[in-house]
């Protein structure tokens, strides 16, 4: 596990950008696993200028994104979908074959999962996962729970995190209640996790996660069983690492 400081929102982003683009460089034809949410958006608007300035390239890459919300069609303004055109897939040269989502308005979620999974394993694996922390450190929508969830499966949101991203809809009661995500299983094969956090909103998961117990209570805390972790915090998200979460680094 490898901990990166940074200052703030901006050189978080600036640091995330960094090892995507070596990732694509290394490797052209990288399965990335892609996150939505606040904390990416920098990070995606910085892979935008790297390929309009030095022709960093998406054009073997695929991407699987790590949820989608029940009910909500691909062209719905808040889908996980329409977000990811918007804030990355439209503006680099990805190629639409290679975009996967769940399925939100798939009629049989445990079918539905089971194909994520399949075409997940059928790209060769997942490189490169990107993902971003919930206060109460759940990590896609695989929220604290009694046991750590495997594989992609239908979830019904907590309150907090209805609560949470009802700022991206016109009210708190239109925030669908369930959503499809990769379960904790999925995230854990991907060779190389990339967790970003920021914000004091954040700094008691980032706490739990990298320095407390391994549990499902607080879902990211597994991460620090995988080989390959990467965190990358800023000043106020980091506050609450002891000098033990800082040994880590
Ligand atoms: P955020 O969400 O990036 O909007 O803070 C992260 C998450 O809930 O996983």
């Amino acid at each position: 596990m490898r901990i990166i400081f940074t200052d703030h929102y901006e050189s978080m982003s600036e640091e995330a950008a960094k090892i995507i683009a070596a990732q694509l460089w290394l490797k052209p034809d990288s399965v990335l696993g892609l996150a939505t949410g606040s904390t990416p958006v920098m990070l995606y608007q910085k892979l935008i200028h790297l390929y309009e300035t030095v022709g960093l390239d998406f054009s073997q890459a695929t991407s699987f994104n790590l949820d989608e919300y029940v009910g909500l069609s691909p062209n719905d303004e808040q889908s996980y979908h329409r977000f990811m055109h918007e804030n990355l897939f439209d503006h680099v040269n990805i190629r639409n074959e290679r975009i996967f989502f769940p399925d939100g308005l798939a009629d049989d979620a445990a079918a539905e999962g089971m194909r994520y999974e399949k075409a997940i394993e059928a790209a060769g694996g997942i490189d490169l996962q990107l993902l971003g922390i919930g206060r109460n450190a759940h990590i896609g929508f695989n929220e604290p729970a009694d046991c750590f969830t495997r594989t992609t499966h239908k979830v019904a949101l907590k309150g907090n995190t209805i609560a949470a991203n009802a700022r991206f809809f016109a009210s708190e009661k239109d925030v669908p209640r369930e959503a499809m995500s990769m379960g904790i299983g999925t995230i854990f094969q991907a060779r190389h996790i990339l967790l970003l956090a920021s914000g004091a909103e954040k700094a008691q998961a980032v706490k739990d996660t990298w320095e407390g117990t391994i549990t499902p209570a607080v879902p990211a805390s597994i991460l620090q069983l995988h080989p390959h972790v990467t965190l990358i915090v800023d000043r106020e998200a980091g506050s609450l690492l002891t000098a033990k979460g800082k040994e880590l680094a």
